[in-house]
């Protein structure tokens, strides 16, 4: 089964290194995964020109066409966002929005896919529950199945405070368990549903 996994910082630091440690996890389970990181790459706004609607794909070039590729052939999808203003990155608000290309091709292209998420903020409580909803409310649009890692600690998914470092991240024991509790549930989901 393929996981694809966005790593929506602008830069390769902790989003980054927490993401590589799901998707190790997974690898040592057999899934086959793919990392997409959002440094260093082109991906611009939605112009909303409704070029899609008529055309079935988007009109702007740029690196998307990797991320509508991997979402399209993945059974589970990982959006792993820093906290930015109280919410997602400005990167993963693109891609989101860019994603409508793909439901002017079908609806229905990512129904049924098993969706997690992972918030990294830089304070303890600085948004990290605002931007799995902004994830789980993106899964629901398109029909994908929201993981949660459970009751304790990891409702709506991973959650880290980084303390904006990358040293500090390393030291949030608590956040890496609730990494793996979540990432617990999104194999049983994989492999129940898909
Ligand atoms: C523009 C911007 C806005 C931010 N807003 C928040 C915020 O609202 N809450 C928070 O906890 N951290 C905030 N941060 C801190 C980042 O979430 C934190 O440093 C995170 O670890 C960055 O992830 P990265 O190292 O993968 O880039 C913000 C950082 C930037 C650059």
């Amino acid at each position: 089964m393929k996981v694809f996994g966005i790593c929506a910082s602008p830069r390769i630091s902790t989003t980054n290194y927490v993401i590589k440690k799901a998707l190790e996890k997974l690898d040592d389970d057999s899934f086959e995964t793919t990392l997409f990181s959002c440094a260093g790459k082109n991906i611009r706004p939605c112009m909303h020109c409704d070029y899609c609607l008529e055309n079935k794909r988007c009109i702007i070039e740029d690196d998307m066409a990797d991320v509508y590729r991997n979402l399209q052939d993945a059974d589970g999808i990982i959006l792993a966002t820093p906290v930015q203003s109280g919410g997602i990155s400005s990167n993963l608000s693109a891609i989101m929005d860019r994603t409508r290309a793909l439901e002017a091709i079908d609806y229905n292209l990512l129904r049924g896919k098993i969706g997690m998420s992972i918030a990294v903020g830089g304070d303890r409580t600085g948004g990290q529950d605002f931007a799995h909803l902004k994830n789980i409310t993106y899964f629901m649009i398109h029909g994908i199945i929201p993981v949660s890692g459970g009751p304790f600690g990891s409702n709506l998914g991973a959650s880290f405070w980084s303390n904006d470092t990358l040293n500090d991240i390393k030291k949030d024991e608590y956040g890496m368990e609730s990494l793996n509790r979540t990432l617990v549930e999104f194999e049983k989901f994989l492999k129940k549903y898909i």
